[in-house]
């Protein structure tokens, strides 16, 4: 695919792609395009579409609804879809108009654009032909075409971590995982440093090792570091740790096998955070960043990790495995140590496919967010309106602790009563997070592997990338 910025539609035969608000169209440019369009005939509601001849060199004009101004955050998908479904009517060269939409839908305007000519399909024999197509976006404006480049770097992110997301777990072992990142990192110049096994025991790393001793495919941890250009101010530093589950079995705790294929995705945390640190690297932010990403299998062994064993973590807590599909917060706890005993962070968020029931709670539209700081929890919001991704606060009271104490080790993994699970998973993660005072959880497992228009089965979302971006940006300092 190839994509130019231009203040100018090409001169040879194109179609044209144009969307709409609801009670806000403004048709103008296009009656210059089309001499058969009527404005009676599209309302600009969700999704809806209208396909009409245009004038030479206009071949067909793509018109498509975005509806209502409330459903704005939505937009990249219907893009995505409404592209997707006619992506074998358009021709080979394609203009997309913008100038008429807000800074927000120009964003979603290309990403979705440029997700929905992607095929999937991966693994097919045979694969559907895709056409070398020519993307024109049309704009006079010198900061809709920044806009619009980085929503095109954005673009990139996100489809290959979804790309990652997607792959089966016997493709994408901890290894593979910490492979890539090794290649993003030389790609967009931030550094990656991967401990194997061997070392994960020499530094101490006992509940991610704990997890991953099931499996094959033995743990990694990947220590991703972006310093931005402006040196002397990119203290202090930002710290993500991102769940990098290459495959959830349960263990020993053995899930049913109805959807367990979906525990391919429960890596989405790790997925998002890597995502994040390439796009600061992208756009050269002006920050000091730490991605940490625990990686395990958590398979069925007879080595596997039993429930009621006691294990040690990096911080030195012992943690008594009641559940060993209460994983997660294990690798996770010995992420988050890592990362506050070796960079001292201003801020930390944690991201990660955590629980069933923050399903049960927010369904598949929003992720849970767990902090202690009003400050931070405003930041991540803001951040999540500004990128169109939904996240909701939950409480984090002390009384949900009482429920974790274990008799024989300093905290167990799983609470005694089976009710508020994605919240005492958050007291467990606090629990090894210091009580710094910036810390904050999100819980993506209803919001990272979702139906989609676009696929059959279920689909990586990307959630969380562009949100944590938006997030990352407004740590820099101020001119
Ligand atoms: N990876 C799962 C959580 C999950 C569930 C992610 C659904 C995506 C969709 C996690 O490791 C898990 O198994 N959690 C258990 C915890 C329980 C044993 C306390 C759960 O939520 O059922
Ligand atoms: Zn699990
Ligand atoms: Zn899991």
């Amino acid at each position: 695919m190839n994509i130019l910025i231009s203040k100018n539609p090409p001169d040879k035969p194109h179609d044209v792609i144009a969307a709409f608000q609801k009670n806000q169209a403004d048709y103008e440019f296009l009656k210059g395009l089309s001499s058969v369009f009527h404005e009676k005939d599209f309302a600009g509601d969700a999704k809806e579409i209208l396909m009409c001849y245009g004038k030479d060199p206009v071949q067909k004009i793509l018109m498509l609804g975005l509806g209502e101004s409330k459903d704005s955050g939505k937009a990249s998908q219907y893009f995505r879809s409404v592209i997707y479904q006619n992506r074998k009517k358009l021709s080979e060269t394609i203009a997309l108009y913008v100038d008429h939409l807000s800074e927000s839908l120009i964003y979603q305007a290309v990403t979705g654009t440029l997700a929905g000519l992607k095929l999937n399909g991966f693994f097919k024999y045979e694969k559907e032909v895709i056409p070398t197509r020519e993307i024109c976006i049309v704009t006079q404006s010198a900061r809709n075409a920044q806009i619009i480049r980085e929503a095109m770097l954005m673009s990139d992110t996100q489809l290959s971590m979804m790309h990652l997301v997607d792959l089966p777990s016997n493709v994408k072992t901890p290894e593979f995982i910490a492979n890539t990142a090794k290649a993003s990192a030389g790609t967009h110049g931030y550094t990656v440093t991967v401990y194997d096994k061997t070392e994960l025991e020499t530094l101490g790393m006992k509940a991610l090792l704990a997890v991953g001793q099931g499996s094959i495919h033995p743990p990694y941890l990947i220590v991703a570091e972006y310093k931005g250009p402006d040196t002397v101010s990119v203290n202090p530093v930002v710290g993500l740790v991102g769940k990098g589950i290459s495959f959830d079995t349960g263990g020993l705790s053995i899930k049913p096998s109805a959807n367990m294929g979906y525990m391919k995705s429960d890596m989405a945390g790790a997925a998002a955070v890597l995502g994040c640190i390439e796009m600061a690297a992208k756009l050269k932010l002006n920050i000091h960043m730490v991605a940490i990403l625990p990686c395990a299998e958590n398979s069925v062994d007879a080595y596997s990790t039993r429930p009621g064993d006691i294990i040690g973590s990096y911080s030195g807590k012992s943690i008594e495995v009641i559940d060993t599909d209460a994983e997660g917060r294990l690798i996770l706890a010995d992420g988050l140590s890592y990362l506050i005993k070796n960079f001292n962070p201003a801020h930390i968020i944690d991201v990660a496919t955590l629980t069933g029931s923050i399903v049960q709670t927010l369904g598949y539209h929003a992720a849970g967010i767990f902090t202690q700081s009003d400050d931070l929890a405003k930041s991540i919001m803001e951040a999540a309106d500004k990128s169109g991704e939904r996240v909701w606060r939950m409480p984090l009271w002390d009384d949900y602790m009482t429920e974790m104490q274990s008799d024989m080790a300093d905290i167990k993994n799983l609470s005694t009563k089976p009710v508020a699970g994605a919240i005492t998973a958050a007291k467990f993660l606090e629990f090894f997070t210091e009580n710094h005072p910036q810390w904050l959880h999100m819980d993506i497992a209803g919001v990272a592997f979702t139906d989609t228009e676009f696929t059959k089965q279920r689909a990586a979302s990307g959630f969380g990338i562009r949100l944590l971006t938006e997030f990352v940006k407004t740590l820099q300092p101020q001119p």
